[in-house]
């Protein structure tokens, strides 16, 4: 196949009409996933890192209104927008859970408690693969195999609730490449496991990738597992994408007060307590009548009075193939078509 690009997401927005307003979840976020690459989604709980993911699988609430675009291109070369598909359609559920499979930070949204781990597997394969029942049991078992989990036949026959919290992830793990997607999309995958089992299945997810080849989109709050993991990094602040970037870049390079100021919250080794964000001023906030301006500029310790109040900064480029949203670089001053104010004031509202 000689199209490199698998995944690429145009100005995506995913509005939610609440009593209490429209609520920007998604608000023209854009990013490209190449073949076999692995790209990371970070940002603070409820800058809309879920609802992105949700979209592009077209399992967002039915009542949100999307707009943009998301060509993905399937195993056939054909490309396919999944905004336009019909969330109930033939179409994208042959494409979700088969062609894009996804894992979650809880396994037993995934499993269910009534049927024994195998045969849900086993569904799975059977509805997006042509194999025989006693084939698709083989490829499970070799699967759960695969994973790390001792005595696959056995494990088989159990049930989810049996398993413990990190065997459960690499069942549902197994599950998800038992149709052998060409995007894995991971959502917190490993925020509920203890650092140790965190630890166990970012090594299985990346040698599950070096083996299978597919692409993962990597979701999580902790820039501390992406520095492990991922290729490219797009971090999110209320909706909005606000750096984007090569991993090495966003680490020894970042460009974005926010990203910045998230750096700073990686907990280091011998620091006692994991002390989030404790560099930046309150938290994320609901984005209902978002006011102009920079969503970042109540919390930004550098911005600029007089013009981040009053435009919101656009994505470009500032340093090669390195993105920002800020208005500290003149880039991004040039591409809002205005200028730096005169004897320029920094420091939030
Ligand atoms: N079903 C929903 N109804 C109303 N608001 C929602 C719903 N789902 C998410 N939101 C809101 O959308 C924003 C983005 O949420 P989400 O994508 O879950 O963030 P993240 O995954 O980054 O923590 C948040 O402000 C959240 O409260
Ligand atoms: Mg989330």
């Amino acid at each position: 196949m000689t199209n490199k690009l698998l995944l690429e997401v145009e100005n995506l927005k995913t509005q939610l009409p609440l009593d209490e307003g429209l609520l920007k979840a998604v608000d023209g976020v854009s990013f490209s996933i190449n073949r076999g690459e692995t790209m990371g989604l970070v940002g603070e709980s409820g800058c809309g890192k879920s609802m992105t993911v949700q979209t592009i699988m077209r399992i967002a609430p039915n009542f949100a209104e999307i707009s943009g675009r998301v060509s993905f291109t399937r195993p056939s070369g054909d490309v396919v927008d999944l905004t336009k598909l019909d969330p109930y359609g033939s179409e994208i559920r042959s494409i979700r859970g088969g062609e894009i499979a996804m894992i979650f930070q809880e396994p037993m949204t995934s499993f269910s408690p009534l049927h024994t781990i195998g045969n849900q597997i086993v569904e799975a394969i059977r509805l997006h693969r042509s194999v025989d029942k006693k084939q698709a049991r083989e490829i499970a078992i070799d699967m759960l195999d695969r994973v790390g989990l001792s005595n696959p036949r056995q494990r088989f026959g159990e049930y989810p609730h049996l398993l413990s919290g990190g065997m459960r992830q690499r069942a549902m793990i197994a599950m998800a490449l038992s149709c052998e997607p060409s995007l894995l999309i991971a959502d917190e995958p490993t925020t509920a496991l203890d650092v140790t089992v965190q630890a166990q299945v970012l090594k299985l997810m990346r040698d599950l990738q070096a083996e299978f080849g597919m692409s993962i989109l990597y979701i999580t709050h902790d820039l501390g597992v992406i520095a492990r993991t991922v290729d490219y990094v797009a971090v999110m602040y209320l909706g909005q994408v606000v750096e984007y970037t090569d991993v090495d870049s966003l680490f020894h390079n970042p460009k974005h007060p926010y990203t910045k100021a998230l750096l700073k919250s990686i907990p280091k080794i011998g620091r006692k307590t994991r002390n989030r964000l404790e560099s930046i001023q309150g938290s994320v906030p609901v984005p209902i009548n978002r006011p102009p301006g920079c969503g970042f500029f109540p919390r930004c310790p550098v911005a600029i009075k007089g013009l981040c109040d009053r435009v919101d900064p656009p994505l470009v480029q500032v340093d090669g193939e390195h993105d920002a949203a800020c208005f500290l670089y003149p880039e991004v001053v040039a591409a809002a078509g205005e200028t730096t104010p005169e004897g320029i004031q920094h420091g939030p509202a």
